[in-house]
């Protein structure tokens, strides 16, 4: 983490998990613990009929709704796909994009993610992009190029005044809901590396602006370990998010 330059994000990804009706009794459990927060920005990204029910439970205090996905188009005939616009007016702040359970079971290419990305940030949305490689990439010594090779399409055609919006989620496929999280050098080396490619786009101040988490089995037990690296500068977590105790225990970790 680097307070002086970048914020420190904190985003729970929920992904298919809770009901509507589990929202306020998270809400509750989280507030009563959160109001110490203040080093660092805490998001939870619910399922997309979850987003009205969540902006009503957490308004009035400093955590942010995202929703999981957006639509890279405007409006019109796509049926079952929600626009940025859309979310932002059901109170949405921010939105993952291109998470690797899209790009998987969805077809998600890199194209779809930087139309999705460019409709987030003209909405006014933060979006979250999620790169990362598989585990036959690490074992075959191409992971930073793979990231590498993402990011940059993520960011295709993106100015630089937008670029300083984005947040990063460098996600290791191999590191997801499996309990095998990346050591904080191997961490370390890929957000370092992204933090390049901002570099090579745009200029030091953007690179040194950019929000870089990681997630992949993050939790208690391993976060402020992973917290520590000058390059990690927050954490989006699937598993741990759904419990509020656990949650709360990485964003104590983040808020030091
Ligand atoms: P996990 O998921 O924390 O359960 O590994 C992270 C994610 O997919 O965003």
């Amino acid at each position: 983490m680097n307070r002086k330059y970048r914020k420190t994000v904190i985003a729970g990804n929920w992904k298919m998990n809770l009901l509507p009706s589990d929202v306020k009794p998270f809400a509750e459990r989280l507030k009563a613990e959160a109001g110490r927060v203040k080093f660092c920005d805490v998001v939870i990204c619910a399922p997309a009929v979850m987003i009205p029910a969540a902006v009503k439970a957490f308004r009035d205090t400093r955590i942010a709704v995202g929703a999981q996905d957006v639509s890279e188009h405007d409006a019109g005939a796509f049926t079952g796909e929600i626009s940025a616009a859309q979310l932002r007016d059901a109170g949405a702040k921010y939105v993952i994009i291109g998470h690797s359970e899209r790009r998987q079971y969805h077809g998600e290419t890199d194209a779809a993610v930087n139309g999705k990305l460019r409709a987030a940030l003209e909405a006014g949305l933060t979006p979250i992009v999620c790169v990362g490689e598989t585990l036959s990439q690490r074992e075959t010594g191409v992971s930073l190029d793979m990231i590498r090779a993402q990011v940059k399409s993520a960011l295709y055609g993106i100015p630089a005044e937008k670029a300083r919006k984005i947040i990063i989620a460098y996600e290791p496929i191999w590191a997801i809901g499996t309990g095998m999280t990346a050591t904080p050098e191997q961490a370390e080396e890929v957000c370092g590396e992204i933090r390049a490619v901002f570099r090579g786009m745009y200029d030091a101040r953007a690179a040194r602006a950019v929000t870089i988490q990681y997630g992949g089995s993050m939790n208690p037990a391993n976060a402020a370990e992973l917290l520590s690296q000058p390059d990690i500068d927050g954490g989006l977590i699937g598993g741990a998010s759904l419990d509020a105790e656990k949650l709360l225990a990485i964003i104590n970790a983040a808020n030091q």
